[in-house]
This record gives structure tokens, C-alpha cells and sequence, in this order.
């Protein structure tokens, strides 16, 4: 027993760390079995006083995941793999239930990630919307929240893992120890925001060369 709980916490461990941001995605569909597979584990998330307060719309038909792909932007990024993706499924959350409902609803899409990634198929949450312009595509009542959309399907890239801050800058023992808690300036230069702007940075000088 004893070892079959240390194989379990090895997996998990595993699981948590090599599960990536995917955005590209072979054509293939997904079947409705492994969809629900997928749901399955998101409706066994943790939720504050268990208000359980997600809907999830599945997306399946290429003109609508086209439409999403156009919609959803920061600025000038876009997200290609809405489109791309076989499946995108919208996790609505109901402000009404309880004033966690995103918290609720971002753990329900947590568990749904790391399922799909047990089942060998990618994933990757998108938040970079305006509620505005998504609510119209999929049919979201004013009532309602789109906390976020996530792209399933079977992957056909394996990124890199992008840095993650050591254990040391992120964890205090017992009372908050400010020495130990990661600047934003560390964070800043781990994250995608930095990474994007050194992009730019050494296109706008190749350019101004050339
Ligand atoms: C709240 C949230 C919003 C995100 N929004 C986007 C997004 O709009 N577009 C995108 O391509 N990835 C998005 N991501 C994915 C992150 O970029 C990704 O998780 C991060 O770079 C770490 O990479 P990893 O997931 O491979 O570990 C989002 C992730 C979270 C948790």
C-alpha cells in the first residue's frame, strides 16, 4: 500500500510538472467519451461553500472556434489556437452563487487541464478577452461570467517548460518572510510579458540595422 502511495504522489508530481501550455493541435477530433472524461474531473473541483458555481459550454464547430479565434485579442495578440484546436470549451462562472466564483471556476478548469494531460492530450487556458466580445459567440447571458477558454486537443508541439521561480522564492515557514518572497522585478523576468518584449526589442534593432 505503502508504495502504491509514493508511485501515486510520484505521478502526480510528474503530471503537475509536465503539463504545458499547448498551441498547436493536430486536426483530429476528440472523442465526446474523453470530453467527458475530461468535465468529469472539472466537476469534482473544490468550490467555496460547495456553490459549484460552473457551466462549461463544449465547442466543437470549426466556424464558431474561427469566430472565438477573431474575437479573443489583447491588443495586437490573437490566439490562433482557438482555431486551430479540435475543441474549446468556455468555463462560464455564476457571480449570483458566491463572490468566488472565479476561484471556483479557475481550480474546475484546473483539474480539468491535468486530466486531459493524463490522458496524453493538450490544453491550454486563454483569458486574453473582453467579455463583451466572447459572450456574443457563445450565447452567454449578461448574468453570467466568462472566466476563461481552453483549447483541448491532441498536441502537436511539446514547448519547452517556461522558468519557474525556486521553492525558496516562493514559500515563507510559519509568519510571511519578506527576504524570501520573490520582487516583481524577479517575476517580471521570468514571465511571457518579458520574454515578448526582449522579441521586440531585438526586432526593432535588426530592423533599424537593416
Ligand atoms: C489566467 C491565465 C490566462 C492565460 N491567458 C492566456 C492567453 O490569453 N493566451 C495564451 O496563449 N495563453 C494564456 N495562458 C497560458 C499561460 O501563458 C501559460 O500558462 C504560462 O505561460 C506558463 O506556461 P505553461 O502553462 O506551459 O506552464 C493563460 C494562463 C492563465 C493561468
Amino acid at each position: 500500500m505503502e508504495g502504491e502511495g509514493k508511485d501515486r504522489k510520484a505521478d502526480f508530481l510528474d503530471l503537475a510538472r509536465t503539463r504545458r501550455s499547448i498551441r498547436r493541435y493536430r486536426p483530429d477530433p476528440v472523442e465526446r467519451e474523453v470530453i467527458l472524461n475530461v468535465l468529469e474531473a472539472a466537476r469534482w473541483a473544490p468550490s467555496a461553500v460547495n456553490s459549484q458555481p460552473w457551466h462549461f459550454i463544449v465547442v466543437t464547430d470549426p466556424a464558431t472556434r474561427q469566430r472565438l479565434a477573431e474575437k479573443a485579442r489583447v491588443l495586437f495578440l490573437r490566439w490562433r489556437h482557438l482555431a486551430s484546436a479540435p475543441v474549446v470549451i468556455a468555463v462560464i462562472g455564476d457571480p449570483r452563487c458566491s463572490r468566488w466564483f472565479t476561484v471556483d471556476c479557475s481550480l474546475a478548469g484546473a483539474n480539468l487541464m491535468l486530466a486531459a494531460h493524463s490522458l496524453g492530450l493538450g490544453t491550454c487556458w486563454v483569458g486574453g478577452f473582453s467579455q463583451a466580445d466572447i459572450r456574443e459567440v457563445v450565447g452567454v447571458p449578461e448574468h453570467l461570467e466568462i472566466v476563461g477558454l481552453i483549447t483541448l486537443g491532441h498536441p502537436d508541439e511539446s514547448p519547452k517548460p517556461p522558468p519557474r521561480l525556486p521553492l525558496e522564492r516562493l514559500v515563507s515557514w510559519e509568519r510571511f518572510e519578506p527576504g524570501s518572497a520573490a520582487s516583481r522585478g524577479e517575476r517580471f523576468r521570468l514571465s511571457g510579458l518579458y520574454s515578448l518584449r526582449k522579441r521586440l526589442v531585438r526586432l526593432v534593432r535588426s530592423r533599424r540595422k537593416g
